[in-house]
């Protein structure tokens, strides 16, 4: 869920809304605002997307005023309707709060209001806090030690944000696991999930650490813990993009622009990476060299996109370090009892830094002695802030729900902790690292070239709009491919997609092999490993066989795969492991064109949101 919080002198309404398109992105169920003003809280809240909230306050507008909140919301307890939409105030209408995360105790809070003879109206979790909140404040008088009060109550993760009609010029946030960032301005202040919301309004931001309280005036901003005493470890820094970042910048889709921006963000994230003789300099990595050079086992740990980057990652890095490594949804992660100990490194991966699987899978490494190397693209978020080094991927905000950018960035971060390792180990790849880390500097320039040849692939989804089914298959690298490119057209155009380990379709895949169904194939390289190359042209050949439109993408110059092409897609001559760099661009496009071709949401499809905030 995405939470906006404002006092100042503008209209905090107006703060408020633009906040919450900004924060669209976690969430889109349902949307709901509260503004104080002469002395009382006025609230508006409507399920579906912001427009719909927006039209209930064009018909039934909100009295003026300059302290608000807001919340755009991802459905957990209690469907999206409106009357779970947030904010939730308590009975008497003075106490407004907004809500994310999962309250665990709430049916025993809930309870015990029932028993004071509170009639709670919701099925959310969030409006027993509402309640609590009110009930604290009647006896101190003071939102945010009513808010420490709660928060000490509260079991699970919660991020909240509220507002009294008694104290008009005072927000209080609360935070435990989600995140919550201050924007400092010059007589007004902003709280939200993520600084996006009020970028166009300030750069400088504080973000608030676990388990903290924030108490925000106009001028002025008290931090606390839970415990009331004040917090030393609130981070101040200062926002290095502004709000052209995340806007749309003249793309009808923020994916549009995101798929265009990732030579740029593949080039950022190497920038200042590789020094002039072309050696490896990672400064943020807090793990020392020798500390690495002891680790005897790699375990990367990410969800969805980025866990197709780990899965990317393991190939590159068992061959240039030797080391083994595993990679593992972090949703199954702790529930197996992995073994860990200090030799462990594990990499946590993760675009936004709060996925909530991600961030128990890294807790419970490093309670087991594990040393966390998160690779993230959010400054100062959860997932860095508790891993013991941080590797930021420099992709700038990315906004559509479908990862692109964000990916191709990991893997540029995961090539180089490879290499890193490789490097600190001094494993007898050394040659290898210096030709790769040449390679990597070509790669943005590969990235271009493929999207200045996307016409061909969007003209044929449009033609597969009516297709209920595409399989992908890929081997070795590819393999990852193939699976990122399923979840791609799963996530977007809502089809039945399925990728395969080309190898393994004789196992069984096969049998789903009919007339005219649309299989995409990631070919290696013919050069290099040419073995693996060739057995993929006899997968290629095997699915011809049987019926199915081969839709191919292969390195320019292989001739190998002609003749089983029903449709070919060129990719530049690539190293084979960094293949899955310009490979999976084709399979961007493919999935965003199908998905509008079949009149879906791009930024926004349903169900999904971009920080599953929720374990
Ligand atoms: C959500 C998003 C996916 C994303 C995954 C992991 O499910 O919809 O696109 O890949 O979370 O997100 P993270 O921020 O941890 O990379």
């Amino acid at each position: 869920c995405g939470i906006v919080g404002y006092v100042g002198g503008r209209s905090a309404l107006d703060v408020v809304l633009a906040g919450l398109k900004r924060l669209e992105y976690r969430g889109y169920d349902s949307a709901g605002v509260a503004v104080l003003a002469d002395g009382s809280l006025a609230a508006a809240k409507k399920a579906g997307k912001l427009v719909n909230l927006e039209k209930e306050l064009s018909v039934r507008p909100l009295p003026a005023g300059g302290t608000g909140i807001g919340h755009t919301r991802w459905a957990t307890h209690g469907g999206p309707t409106d009357v779970n939409a947030h904010p939730h105030l308590d009975g008497a209408g003075r106490v407004g709060v907004v809500h994310n995360g999962i309250i665990e105790n709430f049916a025993a809070l809930r309870a015990e209001l029932a028993d004071r003879g509170h009639d709670l109206r919701s099925e959310t979790d969030t409006e027993v806090v509402a309640y609590l909140l009110a009930e604290e404040f009647s006896s101190c008088a003071d939102l945010a030690e009513a808010m420490r009060l709660v928060s000490l109550r509260l079991e699970g993760a919660f991020t909240l944000v509220a507002v009294v009609a008694d104290d008009p010029d005072v927000v209080v946030g609360a935070r435990r696991n989600s995140p919550l960032v201050v924007g400092v301005g010059e007589d007004e202040s902003f709280l939200a999930s993520d600084v996006a919301a009020f970028i166009a309004h300030t750069r400088s931001a504080v973000e608030l650490g676990q388990d903290q309280v924030v108490e925000l005036r106009r001028d002025a901003i008290r931090i606390t813990g839970f415990d009331g005493r004040p917090a030393d470890d609130a981070r101040a820094y200062h926002v290095g993009w502004d709000a052209s970042a995340a806007e749309k910048g003249g793309y009808d889709y923020f994916m549009l622009k995101e798929i265009a921006e990732q030579p740029r963000a593949v080039a950022d994230t190497l920038l200042g990476r590789i020094d002039a003789a072309g050696s490896l300099s990672l400064d943020e990595v807090r793990i020392t060299a020798s500390e690495l050079r002891e680790m005897d086992k790699v375990v990367i740990v990410a969800c969805g996109t980025a866990f197709h980057a780990g899965l990317i990652a393991k190939y590159a890095i068992e061959h240039w370090t030797r080391i083994p490594c595993e990679v593992e949804l972090a949703s199954e992660f702790r529930y197996r009892d992995p073994i860990l100990d200090p030799r462990t490194l594990v990499v946590a991966i993760s675009q936004s830094g709060e996925t909530m699987d991600t961030l128990m899978a890294l807790r419970h490494a490093r309670e087991q002695g594990a040393k966390v190397l998160a690779i993230c693209n959010t400054n100062g978020s959860t997932i860095p802030r508790e891993s013991d080094a941080v590797l930021y991927t420099h992709a700038g905000p990315e906004v559509a729900v479908a990862s692109t950018k964000a990916f191709l960035t990991q893997l540029v971060a995961c090539y180089l902790v490879a290499l890193y390792l490789g490097q600190v180990r001094g494993t007898k790849w050394g040659d290898e690292i210096q030709a790769v880390v040449r390679d990597l500097s070509h790669i943005a320039g590969a990235v271009e070239e493929v999207l200045g040849t996307m016409e061909p692939v969007r003209d044929l989804a449009r033609t597969l709009a009516d297709k209920d089914t595409v399989l992908f298959l890929g081997r070795h690298v590819g393999y990852p491919v193939a699976l990122e490119g399923a979840l791609k057209l799963k996530e977007l155009a809502y089809m039945h997609a399925e990728g395969f380990a080309a190898g393994e379709l004789k196992h069984g895949p096969i049998a789903l092999i009919e007339e005219d169904l649309p299989v995409v194939v990631v070919v290696p390289s013919p050069r290099g490993r040419s073995v693996l190359h060739d057995k993929v042209v006899s997968n290629i050949q095997e699915i011809r066989a049987r019926g199915a439109r081969t839709i191919v993408i292969a390195e320019e110059g292989d001739e190998a795969v002609v003749p089983y092409a029903d449709h070919l897609v060129r990719i530049p001559v690539t190293p084979t492991l960094l293949q899955p760099l310009v490979a999976t661009v084709p399979l961007q496009v493919f999935a965003c064109e199908l998905a509008t071709a079949r009149g879906n949401e791009v930024d926004q499809p349903r169900n999904l949101a971009k920080s599953v905030t929720v374990e």
